[in-house]
């Protein structure tokens, strides 16, 4: 892309570029309008074109050939210009000559390393007219891209910004990772920058276009690295981030399960720098958690697939089925947002009469475990009451629904050949074995597409496959658990089991024929489930943006256990998800377009 420029009549005066770096093109002498600059950036600017071997010149001379400036119009540059000079001849003289060109320009050459063409589009405008911005601009789908709460735009997960936004999401873990108060604002700040550009529908080039953005306007921080990317394709600061062995170690350590922002400052500040001084330390108390996080780093480490997902759902689902006819199993989390990877699987089981569902997970992981399918379980009773949806505390995240965090046994053999997942999804190929599912039960095996989470049916479905013949199941554990284990050896031979030794296997990698993955296993009551299904499809923030929009536009508390009017101290039961939004007033989003 490097294009000829044109020939100055007269020669380069040399001394105008900084001496330390070689001048790769002598036919070029940039110079940079202050205004609208700030010194540091200027400075910074500078200094990164004599890098890559252009001439900056600190004066306004004969021997300039471009002249840069943040300025909208060449007449505003024109009138900074001549202000500067002893008179108007002289300086329209020489204007002439000069290119008069927008900061992309620049940004352009630095990203080449070498000069590019100037086209109509670098060049600075003669007459002023106003450039609109994208929070200012009448079509009304990008005024919605605008809108306060994140929850009412659209925010796909492939969206137009991913330079702007992977920068910005750096700034945002290395604030969570410094933890405290002050620096959970940043981090938020930094989150709703980044997910203010994520809704954006084309590709910001220029700063204009966002400096008003609702969520970016007031971040001093948020804008000077984004117009540092906009301008010389990366940002300093964030890439002295990524190379700090603080912020590096720290991010290790946070992969391992158990371990938070506080404990990886602590092992950091301890002086241990790997995975390996962590493991050899004395010093440290491990939790159980924690043990198994570093145990099984590597894979948990690894992206979860969606066809993993898929297999993990599917055999939960069987073990759900056996014990009580009619259970619901859905994929939730990031995979129900068209991800094809999430860091686990989260799994919501429900059943359409309601209290069926209690004691229900005790006796599917009692299932699971009796088939080596769980390394690991971390039991959460559940803490609902009502008084608890009343008053929800700010921020809070976690919700009170009984669960498990768990470390599944996913066997290799069920996830090497893709084909052995049958496309119609009624069977999962086990070897030789086959674990079929009756047309019923494959209907209550939930995997909702992305279509049906936003028509809504996930949650209607369930009501027309409650199972009638199972009714005197649910009352009685001893009983459950006997049929239980009469159907284990029918639904999954022991052919099909996972090596029972996890000790022996786990130890060496090389004979263990499982990978271990995350799963959360979470049990709503039905009356709670579109709620809860919100709450866990997610997004995170998307929560934070509904929640907040709901409690100030509304004066309603929502969480994943449902919608508390305050106005009227009444709770507001929904069905489907679309009832939610509803009862919001807000336009329903698909969950592919909640990737805030
Ligand atoms: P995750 O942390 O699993 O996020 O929580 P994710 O979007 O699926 O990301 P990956 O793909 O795994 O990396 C899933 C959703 O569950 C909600 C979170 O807010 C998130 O949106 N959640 C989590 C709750 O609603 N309640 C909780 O107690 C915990
Ligand atoms: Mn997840």
């Amino acid at each position: 892309m490097a294009a000829p420029v044109k020939k100055r009549k007269t020669s380069l005066p040399k001394k105008t570029v900084g001496l330390a770096f070689p001048v790769k093109f002598p036919d070029i002498s940039m110079f940079i309008v202050e205004r609208k600059i700030q010194r540091a950036r200027l400075d910074h600017v500078k200094n990164l074109a004599r890098r890559k071997g252009f001439q900056v010149s600190d004066s306004l001379n004969e021997s300039v050939t471009h002249i840069i400036s943040e300025l909208e119009t060449r007449d505003q540059v024109l009138e900074v210009l001549r202000g500067r000079l002893s008179n108007d001849v002289e300086a329209s003289l020489f204007l002439k000559d000069a290119e008069i060109v927008c900061m992309g320009w620049f940004t352009s050459c630095m990203e080449e390393g070498a000069p590019v063409q100037v086209t109509h589009g670098h060049r600075l405008k003669p007459e002023v007219k106003a450039v609109p911005t994208v929070s200012s601009s009448s079509a009304s789908k990008t005024c919605y891209q605008d809108a306060k709460y994140c929850c009412q735009r659209i925010t796909p997960l492939n969206h137009h910004n991913k330079k702007l936004t992977d920068a910005l999401e750096v700034l945002e873990k290395q604030a969570d990772f410094l933890g405290g108060d002050n620096n959970s604002s940043r981090a938020l700040a930094f989150r709703k920058a980044s997910t203010a550009l994520k809704a954006l529908p084309k590709t910001v080039r220029n700063m204009r276009e966002v400096e008003n953005l609702c969520d970016l306007k007031g971040g001093k921080h948020c804008k000077r690295v984004v117009q540092e990317i906009l301008e010389e394709g990366f940002s300093s600061e964030v890439e002295d981030i990524m190379n700090d062995e603080w912020f590096q170690t720290v991010k290790i350590f946070t992969g391992v399960f158990g371990c938070g922002a506080a404990t990886g400052r602590k092992w950091f500040d301890m002086k241990l720098r790997s995975l390996e001084d962590v493991r050899r330390c004395q010093d440290i108390n491990l939790t159980t958690e924690q043990k198994h996080g570093l145990k099984f780093y590597d894979d948990i480490n690894t992206p979860v697939t969606r066809h993993e997902a898929d297999v993990i759902q599917q055999i939960v689902a069987a073990e759900a089925q056996q014990i009580l006819p009619g259970t619901t199993v859905t994929v939730t989390g990031g995979f129900s947002r068209g991800k094809t990877t999430g860091h686990d699987v989260d799994l919501l089981i429900s059943h359409p009469e309601e209290g069926k569902e209690e004691g229900l997970l005790a006796q599917i992981l009692y299932a699971l475990h009796k088939k080596d399918f769980l390394e690991y379980t971390d039991v959460q009773n559940s803490s609902y009451n009502e008084a608890a949806i009343r008053q929800v505390k700010r921020n809070q995240v976690m919700d009170h629904f009984e669960r498990c965090f768990s470390i599944f046994r996913l066997p290799k053999r069920l996830i090497q050949d893709r084909s052995e997942l049958n496309t119609d999804q009624s069977t999962v190929k086990l070897g030789e074995n086959t674990l079929k599912m009756s047309p019923k039960d494959q209907a209550n095996t939930q995997r909702p597409t992305l279509a049906e989470e936003g028509s809504g049916d996930v949650e209607d479905t369930t009501n027309k496959t409650q199972n009638q013949d199972n009714s005197d199941e649910t009352g009685n554990a001893d009983d459950r658990n006997v049929r239980t284990q009469s159907q284990d050896a029918g639904l999954l031979d022991s052919k099909l089991t996972p090596c029972v030794d996890s000790e022996a296997t786990s130890l060496n990698d090389g004979v263990r024929d499982w990978v271990a993955r995350r799963v959360d296993l979470i049990i709503t009551p039905h009356s709670q489930y579109a709620y809860a299904l919100m709450g866990w499809i997610g997004s995170r923030m998307f929560n934070r943006s509904i929640r907040d929009y709901a409690n100030r536009e509304m004066n309603m508390t929502l969480t994943s256990h449902g919608l508390f009017d305050k106005t009227k101290n009444a709770l507001i039961p929904a069905k489907t998800q679309r009832e939610i939004f509803e009862h919001l007033k807000l336009q329903y989003r698909e969950p592919k377009e909640r990737n805030c």
